[in-house]
């Protein structure tokens, strides 16, 4: 298993290039099958309030948002989190980005989020376990 601070780093690097591919409609798995079949199984969310796990430069993230959810979205790449929210200043969502390790979410309480997405991440958090749990712990019951 690679380490965080690795993975990590992996990520701040490729920021530009992730933005490239799934901004410019070269994710096509994403838009062509895991997305529709995912939000039908999501359903409505309007109104909800939605926590994105390792959200990236928030794709799904505004979609959430755009679908009526109130929207956190978390990631430990910095420079991911910084291109998020500059979309968010273009198109203003209402979306809460932070940066975090999605395995330590102690500064959300526990029994407080109605949903929690965590899109094509779990393979590259590297202690996906307690995310998981942490997952699990701010959902409410
Ligand atoms: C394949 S990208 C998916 C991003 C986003 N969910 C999307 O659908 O575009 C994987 C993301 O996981 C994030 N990530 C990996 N390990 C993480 C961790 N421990 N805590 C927070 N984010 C993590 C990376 O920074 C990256 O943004």
């Amino acid at each position: 298993m690679r380490k965080k601070e690795s993975i990590k780093k992996e990520w701040d690097d490729a920021a530009k290039s992730w933005v490239d591919f799934v901004r410019k409609g070269k994710d096509y798995y994403r838009d062509e099958l895991n997305n529709p079949a995912t939000f039908k199984l999501i359903g409505d969310v309007r109104g909800r309030l939605v926590l994105d796990l390792a959200c990236g430069e928030g794709y799904n993230t505004r979609i959430l948002a755009r679908k009526g959810a109130k929207v956190t979205g978390v990631d430990f790449s910095e420079k991911l989190i910084e291109l998020a929210k500059r979309e968010e200043a273009k198109e203003k969502l209402g979306i809460c980005y932070r940066v975090l390790d999605v395995a330590d979410l102690k500064e959300f309480s526990s029994n407080h989020f109605d949903l929690v997405t965590c899109f094509m991440s779990l393979q590259d958090i590297e202690n996906y376990k307690m995310a998981i749990s942490e997952a699990a712990r701010v959902l409410r019951n």
